[in-house]
């Protein structure tokens, strides 16, 4: 079976640290969608690492990774990046396959980035430039260059028909120079990529789960990014939802099992978009500054705000969610309360509905507070010991999403997690016979 875990905000929330955490659960780890956009960070003894294209499996012993057909990747980025590994004495070349179907973003597609967003002005994406749109629009638009090319012999030609495409639309926007240098570094990066294994990956993952493995796809981004239902048009260019892992993969959805969703205990994001529950103010300064937001990829700091449950039930519904995962719950200790927005408010009316277009309605969000706990949750190592007034902010979420949250996740070491082994199931259950009973009941 496949497993998934992926982001239900706007991405940043935690991903790569629950995967190092549950990869030992698994033979493969692999990547199905975005590409150096994404920055993963995980802790190995002590030594902070941000994964951007690599899955975050690499630092185990005996897991193979794989860099799925829906991942787009930058040679030069994708060699600094092994170059890091490898200094860390992981021996990638054994443990490390790569789909042949997977798109190359070229430097003339970082510059396309660049040139769009200013193009954009006042209303940029902000992306974070690194050509992942331009590289999937020319997936979709049949241009693209794949890895299996660059065993091609024609691949420096193919490659010139790509760049004078671009350079067309680049006109008169002048970015020669910058190109001329990614470009000395990409030719070299790609023939480092060489020395990897470049399969046909959806035949391979399909064998593997033929023969029982057990797989986890890492998700990229967040759930509000997704390119169908996120903030559109402030979003990736790819499917960040578990749906897009049978595409990013070549896997059916019959083999699809456990769905992590990863949800921060508050919110953030990171480029321009709306965000209804953002905090203007010294509450959000200080949870940027307790939480550290500022961006793994691009350092920008990132915009944050209470947790928004309206958001989080639509991404639950979209991913089928069957575990929560609630990360950075330590960065709250220090609030005097805790926000939880539970409703919109729009032209006057409640709605726990995410709304079409976000953009240019004026939201009001509607909260629950939560009083500050009396124990810092850093502290904690068992779910006993966490503060009444956290358990009721997990139950709060809980009875919202109707999803169980399996794990607390309170600092940034692999250990720092807490399993929360009191199963809502239950509770879940006995609510509905009530209901049934009253509406019987009624009836008579
Ligand atoms: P990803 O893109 O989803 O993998 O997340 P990022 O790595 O971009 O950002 C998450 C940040 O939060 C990283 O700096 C992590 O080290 C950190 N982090 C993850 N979990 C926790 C937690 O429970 N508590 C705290 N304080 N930090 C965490
Ligand atoms: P991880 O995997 C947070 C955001 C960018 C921008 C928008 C479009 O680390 O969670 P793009 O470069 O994709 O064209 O940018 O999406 N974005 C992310 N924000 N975490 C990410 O990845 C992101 N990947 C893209 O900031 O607003
Ligand atoms: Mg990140």
């Amino acid at each position: 079976m496949i497993d998934v875990l992926l982001g239900l905000q706007w991405g940043d929330e935690g991903k790569g640290k629950i995967v190092d955490f549950l990869a030992p659960q698994y033979d493969i780890i692999a990547r199905f969608q975005g590409g150096p956009n994404a920055g993963h960070t995980l802790y190995v003894e002590e030594q902070k690492v941000v994964l951007h294209t690599i899955p975050s499996g690499v630092f185990h012993k005996g897991i193979l990774n794989l860099i799925g057909n829906g991942v787009v990747i930058d040679p030069i980025t994708f060699k600094a990046e092994c170059e890091k590994i490898e200094s860390m004495g992981v021996n990638l070349q054994d443990w490390l396959l790569i789909s042949q179907k997977a798109h190359i973003i070229t430097p003339t597609h970082k510059a396309l980035d660049k040139a769009a967003e200013m193009a954009k002005g006042m209303n940029k994406i902000g992306s974070t430039l690194k050509g992942i749109g331009p590289t999937y629009m020319d997936k979709t638009g049949r241009n693209g260059l794949r890895v299996g090319d660059i065993l091609d012999e024609n691949f420096k030609q193919k490659y010139q028909v790509l760049k004078e495409k671009h350079l067309k639309i680049l006109g008169d926007i002048h970015l020669e120079d910058e190109i001329q240098n990614w470009e000395n570094d990409f030719f070299e990066s790609v023939e480092m990529m060489k020395r990897f294994q470049i399969i046909s990956s959806e035949y391979w993952i399909n064998e593997q789960l033929a023969q029982g493995k057990k797989i986890l796809a890492e998700g990229a981004q967040g759930t509000m990014l997704d390119i169908d239902f996120g903030t559109y048009p402030f979003v990736t260019s790819s499917n960040t939802i578990t749906a897009g892992l049978c595409i990013g993969l070549g896997v059916a959805p019959k083999w699809v099992d456990k769905v992590y969703g990863i949800s921060k205990a508050y919110c953030t994001r990171v480029g321009s978009g709306p965000f209804p529950t953002e905090l203007l103010n010294e509450t959000g300064e200080l949870l940027r500054k307790i939480g550290n937001e500022f961006g793994a990829t691009t350092g920008r700091p990132r915009r944050c705000g209470w947790i928004d449950i309206v958001a989080l039930k639509y991404a639950c519904m979209l991913n089928g969610v069957t575990d929560l995962i609630i990360t950075k719950a330590d960065v709250l200790d220090k609030m005097s309360q805790v926000g939880v927005c539970t409703s919109y408010e729009i032209d006057g009316k409640e709605t726990n509905e995410f709304p079409y277009d976000i953009h240019n309605l004026s939201i009001k969000a509607n909260y629950q507070y939560i009083p500050q706990w009396d124990k810092e949750l850093s502290q904690c190592t068992s779910y006993s010991e966490l503060p009444k007034s956290f358990l009721d902010l997990v139950d709060l979420i809980q009875q919202q999403t109707k999803v169980q949250i399996s794990y607390i996740s309170n600092g940034v070491g692999r250990d720092q997690l807490i399993k929360n082994k009191k199963k809502i199931k239950k509770i879940f259950l006995f609510q509905k016979y009530i209901k049934k009973f009253t509406q019987e009941f009624r009836k008579k």
